[in-house]
C-alpha cells in the first residue's frame, strides 16, 4: 500500500473537516477513511513469526490472533459469563461519560479510538454529549483492518446521522503522527495496553504524550490485580472459547504464511504470573511437534509440553500503572474504576515543559 505522507493526511482531514460544516445533518454522509499503512501485512507477519520462533522462548505476537475469525471469536469472549473485563469497563463508562464528555461541551474537537473494536464503548460516550458544541465532535477511529473500520463507521452513522467520520488505516505503535492536528481525547479502551511489557508500553504512552496538546486527554482503559483465580477463569473459560481464540493463532499462520500447524497437537495454557503480574497465554505442545512454514522458510520443532507463548495481560495495581505514566509523563487528571475497583479507565494529561 502506497504510504500517504503524514502531514497530507492532515491537510486532508483538515479540508475535510472544513467542507463537512456544510453538509454536517446530511444523513448517511460517507465516512471518509485515510490509509497510513506503509508496510506489507504479510511481510511484517513473516519477520514477527521468524524472530518469535527462533527466540530461546518461542512466541508469536498476540496481534496476530485477531484475523477475521479470532475477531469474531474475541467479540464471543467478550460476552463470556468468566470474562469480566469488558463488560466492567462499559459499566465504569457508563456512569462516566457525562463527565468524560465534557471534555467537548464548551469546544468543537476530534473523539479519537485507538484499536476501535466493536462500537459499543464509543457509542456510550457520543450518547452523552451535550452542550454547544456537542454536535461539533469529529470521530477519528483507528484501526490497522479498514472492513472493520467501515463497518462500524457506518453502524454508527445509523445512529448519529450528525457526526463526521474521519477513519485512519493505521498501526497505532506506529502512525500516530497521522491524527488530526487540534483538540482531542484519544480514547485507548479495552485493556489492550496490558498487553506490552512495560518497556514497549511505556514507549507506547510516550507516542501519545507527542501528539498531545496540554489541553488534550488521553482515555485509558487497563485491567486491575485481583484475587489469582478470578483473573484465572477469564481466561479459561468453560465453554472453551478462549482456548479456540488462542488455537486460532495457527490458523492464521497456516493461512498467511503457508505453515503446517495442526492447531490440535496443541492445548491451550493460560496462568496469572505473579512475579509479572500478568497473564500468560500459552500454546503447550501435546507431543512432539513438527512443522514448516513456507513464506518464512523455516522448520520448527517443539518437545512435549514445550510451550508457544502468544499473549501477555499485564494486571495493574495503581502504583505500577502510575509509574508508566510517571514515566511517560503523564498525570492522571481523573480515575474512574468500578465498585470492586477489577479495571480502570484513568483520564491522563501530558505534562508538558
Ligand atoms: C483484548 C487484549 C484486552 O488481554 O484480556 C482475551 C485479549 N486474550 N482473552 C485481554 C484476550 C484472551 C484481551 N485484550
Amino acid at each position: 500500500m502506497r504510504r500517504i505522507d503524514p502531514q497530507r493526511v492532515i491537510d486532508i482531514i483538515h479540508e475535510q473537516a472544513g467542507r463537512t460544516r456544510t453538509d454536517r445533518y446530511c444523513p448517511g454522509r460517507p465516512p471518509s477513511v485515510f490509509r497510513c499503512m506503509d508496510t506489507d501485512f504479510g511481510q511484517e507477519m513473516a519477520g514477527d513469526v521468524l524472530s518469535g520462533m527462533t527466540g530461546s522462548v518461542k512466541s508469536i505476537p498476540c496481534k496476530y490472533l485477531y484475523d477475521a475469525y479470532g475477531s469474531r471469536l474475541f467479540d464471543r469472549i467478550c460476552t463470556l459469563p468468566e470474562y469480566y473485563p469488558t463488560r466492567t469497563e462499559l459499566s465504569i463508562l457508563e456512569r462516566n461519560a457525562h463527565r468524560i464528555m465534557d471534555f467537548f461541551s464548551e469546544r468543537e474537537g476530534s473523539l479519537v479510538e485507538i484499536g476501535s473494536g466493536s462500537d459499543l464503548k464509543v457509542r456510550s460516550l457520543l450518547r452523552n454529549l451535550n452542550g454547544p458544541s456537542a454536535r461539533q465532535v469529529r470521530y477519528v477511529p483507528v484501526d490497522i483492518s479498514e472492513t472493520s473500520l467501515l463497518r462500524s463507521a457506518h453502524r454508527l452513522l445509523d445512529d448519529f446521522s450528525w457526526l463526521s467520520i474521519h477513519a485512519l488505516v493505521a498501526d497505532f505503535t506506529r502512525h500516530l503522527d497521522c491524527l488530526p492536528e487540534g483538540r482531542k481525547l484519544i480514547a485507548f479502551f479495552g485493556g489492550t495496553f496490558g498487553n506490552f511489557t512495560h518497556e514497549q508500553g511505556v514507549a507506547l504512552l510516550q507516542s501519545f504524550v507527542r501528539v498531545m496538546g496540554r489541553r488534550d486527554r488521553l482515555l485509558l482503559g487497563i485491567d486491575m490485580l485481583k484475587p489469582a483465580g478470578i483473573i484465572e477463569s477469564a481466561y479459561n473459560d468453560r465453554s472453551g472459547v478462549t482456548a479456540e481464540f488462542n488455537r486460532n493463532i495457527l490458523q492464521h499462520v497456516n493461512h498467511r504464511l503457508g505453515a503446517d500447524f495442526r492447531p490440535g497437537d496443541f492445548e491451550h495454557m493460560a496462568f496469572f504470573n505473579p512475579d509479572k503480574e500478568q497473564v500468560e497465554m500459552h500454546l503447550k505442545a501435546r507431543s512432539h511437534v513438527m512443522a514448516h512454514i513456507a513464506e518464512v522458510g523455516l522448520s520448527v520443532s517443539l518437545r512435549p509440553g514445550e510451550t508457544i507463548l502468544t499473549e501477555i495481560s499485564r494486571k495493574f495495581s495503581r502504583t505500577r500503572a502510575m509509574a508508566c505514566f510517571d514515566e511517560a509523563g503523564l498525570v492522571p487528571v481523573n480515575w474512574f474504576t468500578d465498585p470492586d475497583a477489577w479495571f480502570s479507565l484513568v483520564e491522563l494529561a501530558a505534562l508538558k515543559g
